[in-house]
């Protein structure tokens, strides 16, 4: 589905915000800072200390692979450090995909 960015920014706030900030002045929470996240190698925030399995992945993070890392985060990187269980909605996870596009510039 079409993502809504601004819809997104109020999931990102309730379901990711508490681990994760985009601002990119600030450093990281218990997950990686995620601005700049687009195009970007999964495991690679500089100075972030990754999970051996979230660092080896292989993937670069864009539309399909979030869409698909979303849905079910252990699952996609088994061994992740990351205690989320996801979001099972696929209008959530396109909404959410749409604000941390617009917002990493
Ligand atoms: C990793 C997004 C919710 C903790 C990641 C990564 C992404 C991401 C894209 C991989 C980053 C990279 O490879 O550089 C999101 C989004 C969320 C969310 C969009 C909300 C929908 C959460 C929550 C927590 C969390 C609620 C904490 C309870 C972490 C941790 C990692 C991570 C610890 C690093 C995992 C590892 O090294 O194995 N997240 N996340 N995230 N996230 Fe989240």
């Amino acid at each position: 589905p079409a993502g809504d960015a601004h819809v997104g920014e109020s999931i990102f706030k309730t379901k990711c915000a508490y681990c994760h900030t985009l601002d990119k002045h600030a450093g990281h929470k218990q997950g990686p800072n995620l601005n700049g996240l687009f195009g970007r190698q999964a495991g690679t925030a500089a100075g972030y200390s990754y999970s051996a399995a979230n660092k080896d992945i292989g993937v670069v993070w864009g539309e399909n692979t979030l869409y698909d890392y979303l849905l079910n985060p252990k699952q996609y990187i088994p061994g992740t450090k990351k205690m989320f269980h996801g979001l099972k909605k696929p209008q959530d996870r396109a909404d959410v995909i749409a604000f941390l596009k617009q917002s990493t510039a």
